[in-house]
């Protein structure tokens, strides 16, 4: 009932004849965890059965997937277009680290389709988007962004990290790569550092050839823990988002809250609490965040406890102020990752804070 751990870096074979064989794929075998071991291996089988993809590819964590998707994907000269509203850290990769390799990226509203189409190239690989954007939750219009790809022969690449695939499964509506954080929902209980890409056998293979040389390796241990956490992930889901649901709900009708952000099938729920008596607007999210008692400060979400954080201080901390408050990234905003308690309670809870 529970896949075993298999708790080494190498595996022993008989001979060296074996050893060739499991090298050229003649037998199936194991040789080296860094290649693929079978308790990541049974944690990958199952992503991939449920995102609908052939084939998966785990990773030690949500950016090293990241990372070996655009370095598989893209060489020197290649152009990306991506969402203007994609993970700051993603956005610093693209940004930083692959143009000192030559690639270079056009940044655009994803929800213009005509826009991503304009930003086009004749050195254009890939699109790049999230299902939903962080912290505003701005929906990828992934069917049109698909027939665009298809056309363009590109392919389009969505992390679907906020969503998951008991929301969204963006290889069935024509997305060619999905890649996750499984630290966040996948997992579920804040303790494991993981990342996952799903796509077809061809790609896959050609991708592991990248990640096997840069090493970003997930740990047997926390494959098992992974495997734990699926078991309860469409209960998790279910649960959150009913309770993100009402959470934000409570929080549009309340006078001292002055926006709120939310989408069916997520359970972050992003708001901006109304500044009182000459605050400023971090100076209110400050008090709330800190009048809640049993929700902490947390840079991350996706665990089955609530917690908040604020995005200007965090995932959007090398966005421009100009930039992000265009998209509504505020100092004031405060980002609710929706856990799975009584969402009465919550509600009150946040209800006093305010
Ligand atoms: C949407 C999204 N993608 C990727 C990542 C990176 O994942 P990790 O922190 O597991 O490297 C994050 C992390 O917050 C994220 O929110």
């Amino acid at each position: 009932m529970s896949v075993p751990i298999a708790q080494t870096a190498a595996f022993g074979c008989d001979d060296l004849g074996v050893l060739a064989d499991i090298q050229s794929g003649a037998r199936k075998g194991y040789q080296y965890t860094r290649i693929a071991n079978p308790t990541t291996h049974a944690w990958e089988s199952e992503v991939a059965a449920l995102e609908g993809g052939e084939s998966a590819h785990a990773f030690a964590s949500g950016m090293a997937a990241v990372a070996g998707v655009l370095m598989s994907e893209l060489s020197a000269g290649d152009h990306l277009v991506v969402s203007e509203r994609v993970y700051g850290v993603t956005h610093a990769l693209i940004t930083q680290t692959l143009a000192r390799f030559a690639v270079s990226a056009t940044f655009v509203d994803v929800a213009d389709v005509s826009a991503v189409e304009a930003a086009f190239t004749e050195k254009t690989r890939g699109i790049y988007a999230e299902t939903f954007s962080n912290p505003t939750l701005q929906v990828a219009p992934i069917e049109a962004l698909a027939s665009l790809a298809k056309r363009r022969r590109v392919p389009l690449m969505i992390d679907n990290t906020f969503a998951t695939p008991t929301s969204v499964r963006p290889l069935s509506l024509g997305a060619d790569i999905v890649l996750h954080s499984a630290t966040k929902y996948l997992n579920g209980h804040s303790d494991v550092s993981a990342g996952v890409v799903i796509a077809s056998r061809a790609v896959i293979s050609r991708m592991q050839k990248t990640a096997w040389l840069l090493g970003a390796t997930l740990d047997p241990m926390a494959s098992w823990l992974l495997l734990r956490g699926l078991k309860t992930l469409s209960l998790r889901m279910r649960q959150q988002c009913e309770n993100a649901r009402i959470v934000a709900g409570a929080l549009a009708k309340d006078s001292r809250v002055r926006r709120v952000y939310a989408v069916s099938g997520c359970a972050v729920v992003s708001f901006e609490p109304v500044p009182q008596d000459g605050e400023t607007l971090l100076m209110a999210a400050t008090r709330v965040s800190a009048a809640l008692e049993h929700v902490p400060v947390v840079p991350s979400l996706g665990g089955v406890s609530t917690t908040i954080t604020s995005p200007a201080m965090t995932s959007h901390r090398s966005v421009p102020k100009i930039d992000r408050e265009r998209l509504g990234v505020s100092d004031g905003l405060l980002r609710l990752s929706i856990g799975c308690e009584d969402a009465g309670d919550l509600c009150k809870e946040l209800e006093a804070a305010l």
